[in-house]
């Protein structure tokens, strides 16, 4: 299994599980973390998720290989399906990163309510020098967090940043060391499955709910300018030289 999905007390722990491919994420991966969230929220006894990577790769993006079969981005598709579920995601949700994390293995973190990391993870957003552009609401998100000319740094140039370089950015809320990073997270999940659960799911709504329209807005309209991207001749190109390496 490719996401291991498991219940501990309040907490719903899902772990991307595919080293072998640094765990890029599969369309068969996106459906497994879109159903873990759906149950998340159908689920009163689960009150916050910790979403959890493996040492030295957290995500190493989408699977390149589907990009080139993608079909249309439509509402059907996995991918489409998870950036829903995770922007409209309605209980807390904690990360945990170690090493790699690349593309929506960066841009998921933008959805999260507290993110732990260590100081070695390698961030890096290289949608550009893929032919594509950013997805996940991250063009607007990102902005916001970091100021435009940083997030033109991570989003045009496509520059990696470490997990120092994430936590002053307040990306990050705190650095770990490798083997502390889960258990950090874990942590800080159980302080707050501890709280009163209706304060919590509040304050959470408050806390979105500025952006919550021009999120969704944003989202569409990256998605209609990376379907187009995806079939040009650049994004093949560059598909095409990853996979000859
Ligand atoms: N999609 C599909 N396969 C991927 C992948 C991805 N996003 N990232 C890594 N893999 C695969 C590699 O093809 C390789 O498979 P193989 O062993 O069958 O050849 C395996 O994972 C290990 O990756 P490798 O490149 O050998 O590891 P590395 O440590 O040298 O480099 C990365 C790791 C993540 C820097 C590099 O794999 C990479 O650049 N991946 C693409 C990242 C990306 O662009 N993601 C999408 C952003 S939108």
């Amino acid at each position: 299994m490719h996401v291991v999905v498991e219940q501990q007390h309040h907490v719903l722990q899902v772990q991307l599980n595919r080293l072998d491919k640094k765990n890029a994420l599969s369309g068969d991966m996106y459906r497994a973390l879109t159903a873990a969230l759906a149950q998340a929220s159908a689920t009163p006894s689960i009150h916050v998720v910790v979403l959890l990577g493996q040492p030295g790769s957290f995500c190493a993006g989408n699977d390149l290989a589907d990009f080139i079969q993608a079909g249309t981005l439509d509402h059907e598709h996995p991918t489409v399906q998870f950036l829903h579920a995770l922007s409209q995601f309605d209980k807390p949700l904690i990360a945990a990163v170690d090493g790699l994390a690349i593309g929506i293995g960066t841009t998921a973190l933008l959805h999260c309510d507290l993110v732990y990391a260590t100081a070695g993870s390698r961030f890096q957003m290289p949608f550009t020098s893929l032919g594509l552009c950013p997805e996940a609401a991250s063009s607007l998100l990102l902005p916001k967090l970091v100021g435009y000319q940083k997030a033109a740094q991570y989003l045009l140039l496509g520059e990696p940043f470490t997990g120092v370089d994430a936590h002053a950015m307040g990306l990050v809320n705190q650095l770990a060391e490798p083997e502390d990073v889960a258990v950090l997270a874990l942590q800080k999940a159980q302080q707050l499955a501890a709280l009163p659960q209706q304060a919590v799911l509040r304050s959470k709504a408050l806390l979105k709910q500025p952006l919550r329209a021009q999120v969704q807005h944003v989202l569409h309209q990256e998605l209609a300018d990376f379907e187009q991207l995806l079939h040009s001749d650049d994004c093949k190109k560059a598909l095409a030289k990853f996979f000859q390496r």
